[in-house]
């Protein structure tokens, strides 16, 4: 560090105190992740009706409480089979959580449910959850792209729909992450899923709703190349996916780059219609964001992109947070680095309420293990400034 640096460094230490006690903006300068709390939410290995938990989903309410949703596959690790969804909820900010609720069963499905997208409408006051049937096709047909709805943060859920009825049978397995509602235009208000399928055809396509999740229409697709063929190894097959919106209004999509296409590292593509359109002029792979094939997490907290993954070209191991200030056109140097160990699926969230506390913290829900990466499901409380 020269001479300035140091400098810098010494005013940016006085002068964030006051800032916090004046309660004004915090200076996104000085952002240095801390994992400030840690707790295990489920733990794999064939406790009661349940073999594994994987894939995380994690959101705050429209009422400030977090939902935490993973699957919990009944009788193994496997994508298919059987499976609840279970929900567990926190009215303080992740400190203490209630026990775990199955809020959705399957029964005895060869290909049963997968998730999912969890989407929260600010404007109604509603949590939705959408998630997949027979997304797999094995011995069962067809798909179907199912919801729930929760209109009393998370306490009580709705008997699924079936939206198939109004979107078509295609396989399409939302997220896993969440999905947005457009905070400004175009389109706001709109209600944007995004996902990917459909079975050998494969890529990312968006659902869209205008009317708080009653009519869902098929919005954006990003095909795979050769579509509706089998894939080989570095064949163009854009897969699970996170959506954020962007400060102009557009939406990018951080996705998994299933077959290496490229790089070993991810895609990013934009919609500038509120997801109706995925033009091919507006992807670009970052590489920066190494990635051994997986679900990632992204999320936009006051102007900065926050990023999580396993970051490593092979193996889900090295669960990683970077942050850009730039949108993504760039990323910091530092990197906080959360599990070294085994580590898979993440999604991100975070509380903006506009009190500074909640400016400070935001929370990943990932998989993590010692030897296998869906030992457990962990839930992770980062302070954003050193936990000053
Ligand atoms: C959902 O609707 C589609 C289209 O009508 C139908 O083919 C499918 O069997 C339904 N799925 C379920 C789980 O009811
Ligand atoms: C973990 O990620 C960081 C940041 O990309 C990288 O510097 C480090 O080499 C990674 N570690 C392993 C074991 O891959």
């Amino acid at each position: 560090m020269d001479t300035g640096g140091q400098l810098l460094a010494v005013v940016l230490l006085l002068v964030s105190p006051v800032f916090i006690l004046c309660g004004g903006a915090i200076s996104h300068a000085q952002i240095n992740p801390l994992l400030y709390d840690e707790q295990l939410l489920w733990v794999s290995g064939a406790q009661g009706e349940v073999d594994t938990y994987r894939i995380p989903l994690l959101t705050f309410t429209p009422k400030g409480s977090l939902l935490a949703f993973a699957e919990a596959r009944k009788s193994s690790s496997s994508d298919v089979g059987a499976k609840f969804i279970a929900l567990r909820r926190s009215t303080d900010k992740g400190t203490t959580w209630s026990p775990t609720s199955f809020i959705i069963d399957d029964g005895a499905q060869a290909d049963g449910l997968n998730l999912g997208s969890v989407v929260v409408d600010e404007e109604v006051g509603s949590v939705i959850l959408i998630y997949s049937l027979c997304f797999h096709h094995f011995q069962c047909q067809p798909s179907s792209t199912m919801m729930v709805e929760s209109r009393n943060d998370g306490l009580s859920w709705s008997a699924p729909r079936n939206l198939s009825i109004q979107l078509g049978v295609q396989s399409f397995a939302p997220g896993p992450g969440f999905g947005i509602q457009k905070h400004l235009e175009p389109a706001k208000g709109r209600l944007v899923v995004c996902g990917h399928g459909t079975v050998e055809g494969d890529g990312v396509f968006c659902i869209l709703s205008d009317d708080h999740g009653r009519n869902w229409y098929n919005g954006a697709a990003l095909k795979s190349i050769p579509f509706n063929q089998r894939k080989r190894q570095q064949d163009f097959n854009p897969d699970e996916c996170q959506p954020v919106e962007m400060p102009d209004g557009s939406i990018i999509i951080n996705v998994r780059n299933q077959n290496n296409y490229h790089c070993r590292c991810r895609m990013v593509i934009r919609s500038r219609d509120g997801g109706e359109s995925l033009p091919i002029e507006d992807l670009y792979f970052d590489y920066t964001l190494v990635d051994p094939a997986v679900a990632a997490g992204a999320l936009l907290k006051d102007e900065v992109l926050f990023f999580t993954n396993p970051a490593s070209e092979h193996d889900r191991i090295n669960l990683t947070l970077r942050w850009s200030m730039t949108h993504g056109k760039s990323w910091e140097n530092n990197v906080l680095q959360i599990w070294a160990g085994s580590s898979g699926y993440s999604c991100m969230t975070s509380l903006d309420s506009g009190s500074v506390e909640d400016q400070k913290f935001i929370f990943v829900i990932y998989e993590k293990g010692r030897v296998l990466y869906d030992e457990t499901i962990s839930f992770a409380k980062i302070h954003l400034y050193g936990g000053r």
